[in-house]
């Protein structure tokens, strides 16, 4: 059996200031979907073959735990791990292996993020089905690639090796390195070499692979987790304890065992305002939400909540304007990436 797990604990740093602390980006609809993020990642999901909404878990903070439940009414409660406090997502995957490991040993395993984009959900469905064919058979980590398209910072880098099926019709590929998060000028070398992809963060692989590579690679982690969860009410008293590191950086950029299939499926993580553009045009001209008048401006994301507002800009070229209630956002296109910090900053000193 294939358990999905959605990772959905993330407060959405980026997004601010249309995602709060109170409200983060996967539970924003940001297309004319009707849905929000995290319930697209589920339809998704779900469509997948012998996949239904009993087999999904999701892993959140305590904060977004009725959120999760307002916009999955059918997810069975029993499905949803809650974090007392974030610890990024090394933590939560290992929570929900341990859990998974419990209802069936044998299972298979897939992490998910619950604020992506696709377009070709049939395509995905088809990537899905062919790594959990392949990590059946193998004790290897299966990660999804996005072909690498500019040198984007904001995301892991695999670099391709010998290829590991020939007939397939997504073929896979051995992992040579992983690299998370590369600065510039690296991600530019990589770009320049056609062997990299980005990792789209979506893994999959048996339960007991991913355990055993906690075991060798974060062993005081796997180790507390492990005895939290042995005990009663453990895991919500120990928690604050673990150590806060991404599972790119804790287990894939050490595993040896990493497999990619390369994927195009109309991907994107939506990972900050220049998102909007790719989501609702192509780039080049201003992109608005809500009501914008400019002069002389050009290649501008402009948002307001609310629909009567008036955005009126002159004289500027790629910036990102956000009205909401009680933000106004005016940042550099290519700045977006630091919204985190000044969020941090917000945090420290509000
Ligand atoms: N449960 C839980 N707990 N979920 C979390 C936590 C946590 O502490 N922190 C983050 N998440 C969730 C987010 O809600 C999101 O769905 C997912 O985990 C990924 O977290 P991000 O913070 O969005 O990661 P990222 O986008 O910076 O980087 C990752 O994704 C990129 C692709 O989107 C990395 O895996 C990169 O290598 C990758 O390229
Ligand atoms: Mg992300």
């Amino acid at each position: 059996q294939f358990y999905p797990v959605i990772l959905a604990g993330g407060s959405g740093e980026r997004f601010w200031p249309l995602s709060r602390k109170s409200k983060p980006k996967q539970f924003l609809v940001l297309d004319d979907s009707g849905q929000s993020l995290i319930q697209s990642t589920v339809s998704r999901l779900t469509r997948i073959p012998g996949v239904s909404i009993e087999d999904v878990l999701i892993v959140t903070g305590t904060d977004y735990r009725m959120q999760v439940l307002e916009h999955l009414p059918e997810l069975p409660t029993e499905n949803l791990l809650v974090e007392p406090v974030a610890r990024d997502t090394a933590a939560a995957v290992l929570y929900a292996a341990m859990k998974i490991a419990q209802i069936d040993a044998l299972g298979m395993m897939g992490v998910f993020h619950s604020d992506h984009r696709v377009d070709r959900p049939e395509v995905f469905s088809q990537v899905v089905q062919q790594a959990i064919q392949l990590a059946a058979a193998d004790d290897i980590l299966v990660t999804i690639g996005i072909e690498a398209t500019y040198p984007s910072i904001a995301y892991g880098y695999i670099e391709r090796g010998e290829p590991v099926t020939s007939d397939a019709l997504y073929p896979a590929y051995r992992v040579q390195q992983f690299t998370e998060k590369p600065d510039a000028h690296t991600a530019a070398e990589f770009l320049a070499t056609g062997r990299y992809c980005w990792n789209s963060g979506m893994f999959i692989w048996q339960v007991q692979s991913i355990l055993a590579a906690f075991a060798r690679h974060q062993p005081a982690l796997y180790q507390a987790m492990g005895e939290a969860f042995a005990q009663r009410g453990g895991v919500r008293t120990t928690y604050p304890t673990f150590q806060k590191i991404s599972i790119d950086y804790a287990i894939l950029e050490k595993a040896s065992n990493v497999v990619v299939i390369p994927a195009e499926f109309g991907w994107d993580d939506l990972g900050d305002w220049n998102a909007l553009e790719r989501l609702l045009r192509g780039q080049g001209e201003n992109v608005a939400v809500g009501r914008h008048v400019g002069i002389d401006t050009g290649g501008a994301i402009l948002y307001t909540t609310n629909g009567d507002d008036l955005i009126a800009t002159i004289g500027l070229e790629d910036v990102v304007v956000v009205r909401t209630a009680e933000v106004t956002l005016v940042v550099h296109k290519d700045r977006t990436q630091d919204i985190k910090r000044l969020v941090q900053q917000l945090k420290e000193n509000p």
